[in-house]
């Protein structure tokens, strides 16, 4: 089943963006200092990737970049908050593979001060030699990104237009190779994980790890995804439909409404806006295993993971393993809400 699934995956053109499987650690040291003993916490370091600063989006890169280049595009426009990760790797993708890119970055998070507006991801994608089309408030960037590829197909240019957060069927395949890397670390280190948890955005990363597990013969309830964008009922549809549009890109069976679990209890105010819990979360991995979550998802869906475990969520002895899906630049952009 697993070869054949193998199979399935690599009848798709890819660019090569990862080098290697990302790395599972086990967190003894937050375990000692918040008391956890009913649970065994591991990380998966998806922001341990060896280019552009790593993240969840290089895997969803690695599949869109590679029907753009098959398809002879030159020119990559895709769309995102003004600080979005997905922005800065598809800049840095688009620059190690010799295309164009065009950032398309909407003002959707209430926040207006220099390091916001300056500093983190827009630093970033602006150094990688990307074209920033930064938009006042209220104008939608799908639009936008509709309008210009239209232009840059009348300069002659063969455009390639990348959804919000990668988050289209082909896309989400990137992460059905992610829950390979997790079932081989169980074989290899004899052990089962009972929950894999992560954050939820444009729900791609939640629906390609779902679609991974069911064609690999796993249920995909094993994931429980924190929403910090979309209300919960929003997330799970979303997730639902990328999923089983990801499936049928592979011919496999679909997923049933019951087998998406998306916790919507920790998003706080909205996106991009931290929680109290979301940067005590920050403080208490950073201070302990020197590792850095950032304030728009990780940390949000660390801090939902820390409260159930408190809660008593999950059976006692059970693996949880917490998919860290990288962010890192986005801790630049937030120096105001630290209190130093
Ligand atoms: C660091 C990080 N984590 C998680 C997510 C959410 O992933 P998805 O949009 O696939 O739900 C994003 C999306 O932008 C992200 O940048």
């Amino acid at each position: 089943m697993r070869d054949a699934q193998k199979d399935i995956l690599d009848a798709f053109d890819k660019v090569t963006l990862i080098e290697s499987a990302t790395p599972i650690q086990r967190l003894q040291k937050l375990e000692l200092r918040l008391g956890i003993k009913r649970v065994n916490l591991y990380i998966k370091r998806d922001d341990h990737m060896a280019f552009a600063g790593g993240g969840n989006k290089l895997r969803k890169l690695e599949f869109l970049l590679g029907e753009a280049i098959a398809q002879g595009c030159d020119t990559i426009v895709t769309t995102g908050g003004l600080q979005s990760n997905h922005a800065r790797l598809t800049a840095a993708a688009s620059a190690r593979l010799g295309l164009d890119c065009e950032l398309v970055l909407g003002r959707v998070v209430p926040r207006h001060d220099a390091e916001y507006e300056n500093n983190g991801n827009v630093l970033l994608d602006q150094i990688y030699g990307a074209k920033l089309h930064v938009l006042p408030q209220g104008e939608k960037a799908a639009k936008f990104a509709a309008n210009r590829i239209q232009l840059l197909i009348e300069e002659g240019k063969r455009p390639y237009l990348i959804p919000m957060g990668g988050s289209s069927p082909l896309g989400a395949l990137g992460y059905a190779k992610c829950s390979d890397e997790i079932m081989q670390y169980e074989r290899d280190n004899d052990i089962r994980f009972e929950k894999v948890l992560l954050p939820n955005g444009s729900s791609g990363t939640h629906a390609g790890l779902a679609a991974g597990f069911v064609t690999r013969g796993r249920s995909p309830t094993i994931i429980r995804s924190y929403s910090v964008l979309g209300e919960q009922e929003q997330a799970v549809q979303q997730t639902l439909k990328l999923a089983n549009d990801a499936l049928a890109l592979v011919g496999s069976s679909e997923i049933a409404p019951n087998q998406i679990d998306v916790d919507g209890n920790h998003r706080g105010e909205g996106y991009g806006i931290p929680t109290a819990e979301a940067l005590e979360a920050i403080a208490s991995l950073a201070k302990t295993e020197g590792i850095l979550l950032d304030p728009v998802y990780s940390a949000k869906a660390f801090a939902g993971m820390l409260h159930d475990i408190a809660a008593g969520d999950f059976v006692e002895g059970a693996n949880l393993l917490f998919l860290f899906t990288g962010g890192g630049p986005g801790v630049y952009a937030y120096r105001s809400a630290f209190a130093f």
